[in-house]
């Protein structure tokens, strides 16, 4: 019997499906990537932006004929999507052939909700609430050097704009003696970086009355044998702390490279966003970051075209851009999302004038990133090696501490090590170099 997982979303969502293909594992099934051959193939989906709603729609009515032809067939939906009622509505009305609808709650139910909706003639919905937190799911790591692994769940902060603390609930932390224990099972078996994930890591902890308990994990954490480098995001400005970048500029293991989602540079719009800083906020705490660490990466997420930005607003986002020089950021076009209060707003902004400020954004930004690649050139840095390239198969491709990408012409047999490669050359997305 063949299961398929797809994900669709996150790193919280690619590390989700991983532990349903764990489950799926122990139920005795084997994965495959074709959805011809699978008897089972779940969608574990998104619900950040309409576009991601789009696209597994879109995908839900191309298995309609696998069905069809295959009535044993059971088809599921999971994750944030599948959370929101109106959506479970949906796909009961207007998609009969998914058999299988859970929320990002019931996870850890999967196995006996999987064997409800083979064993009973109807549809199996499961999208109550739950705040607990899930041990010890079997996990399908990909065998890979670098791992995901979720540290929280959850989101309290209510920006505006967002729906995922309606999907995904409040902040629960794992406890630090079952992250610690996964990452060095993780290490045992290969791993040598981990991201440590959660919506905002710097609330780690602070769900149990603890302080500061982020950068204490990180420092645990360095301790493990085997593991050489360590990432996480995201971290909301809001609440990150001069002890983790304090603990960052320390730990050589800890990668200086932060991802700092900035949203919005104009003020008044992070006020309507409930984002909790202002501008100078910010940027002060990048000046001190840049202070500790020189060389440090950064990189952001921007929305363009929140209800209430305008264009001097969008200015005030670009000069940040200037000032700030990321090395590249993540860009969206606002979304307005059912249930959410910017979902309310009329939008001050036509469609015309958002497409014009998103090209202006992504062209800024180009020439910063490619300014920002030039920096590496002529250095030799450390990377660590996942593999053949995807864009090149006469080459190797790897990450650096920045966790750019980068190429370089070298044996198939250093995958997974971490090597030295002096970067010859830069270009706006990814670096070229030389094993030294
Ligand atoms: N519309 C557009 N972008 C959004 N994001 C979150 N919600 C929305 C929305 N409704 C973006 C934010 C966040 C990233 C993960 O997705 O920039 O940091
Ligand atoms: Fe959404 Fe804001 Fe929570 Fe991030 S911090 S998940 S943007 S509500």
């Amino acid at each position: 019997m063949f299961a398929l997982v797809e994900t669709f979303g996150c790193q919280q969502n690619v590390n989700d499906s991983q532990r349903i293909e764990g489950m799926l594992l122990e139920m005795g099934y084997a994965l495959t990537d074709d959805r011809e051959k699978a008897d089972v193939i779940i969608f574990n989906t998104c619900a950040i932006r309409e576009n991601a709603h789009t696209r597994v729609f879109g995908n839900l009515g191309a298995l309609k004929h696998l069905k069809a032809k295959k009535p044993s067939l059971i088809i599921g939906i999971c994750g944030c999507m599948a959370q929101q009622e109106h959506i479970a509505k949906r796909i009961k009305s207007k998609y009969r052939h998914v058999g299988l609808i859970f929320g990002t709650h019931a996870l850890w139910k999967f196995p006996s909700l999987l064997l409800d909706a083979i064993e009973q003639n109807e549809r199996v919905i499961d999208i109550s609430e739950n705040e607990n937190i899930a041990e010890g799911l079997p996990v399908n790591y990909d065998g890979g050097a670098r791992a995901f692994v979720s540290v929280m769940y959850g989101c309290n902060n209510f920006c505006s704009y967002c729906i995922v603390p309606y999907v995904r609930g409040r902040e629960r932390s794992r406890l630090e003696e079952d992250i610690l224990e996964e990452i060095s099972s993780l290490a045992k078996t290969g791993v040598k970086e981990v991201m440590l994930l959660g919506q905002n890591v710097n609330s780690y902890g602070k769900d149990r009355g603890e302080k500061d308990a982020f950068a204490l994990l990180l420092k645990k954490v360095c301790q493990i044998d085997g593991i050489e480098r360590i990432r996480f995001m995201s971290s909301h400005p809001k609440d990150i702390s001069e002890k983790l970048l304090q603990t960052m500029a320390e730990e050589e293991k800890i990668c200086n490279q932060l991802h700092l989602p900035l949203q919005s540079g104009s003020s008044k719009v992070l006020l309507d966003m409930n984002r909790h800083y202002d501008r100078e906020r910010y940027l002060s705490i990048v000046k001190k970051a840049k202070e500790l660490m020189p060389d440090i990466c950064l990189t952001t997420d921007i929305i363009v075209g929140f209800p209430t930005e305008t264009e001097e607003d969008f200015e005030d986002t670009l000069s940040i851009l200037r000032e700030v020089e990321y090395d590249s950021l993540f860009s969206f076009i606002y979304s307005p999302r059912v249930g959410t209060k910017a979902a309310e707003w009329e939008n001050a902004s036509s469609e015309e004038e958002i497409d014009a400020r998103f090209k202006r954004l992504l062209d800024l930004q180009n020439t910063i990133s490619y300014k920002k690649n030039l920096r590496h050139e002529g250095k030799i840095e450390k990377v660590l090696v996942s593999g053949k390239s995807k864009t090149d198969s006469e080459m190797l491709s790897g990450r650096n501490y920045a966790n750019k990408i980068v190429n370089f012409r070298g044996d198939e047999s250093l995958t997974g090590k971490i090597i030295d490669v002096e970067i010859t050359k830069a270009q706006t997305w990814i670096l070229y170099g030389e094993l030294v």
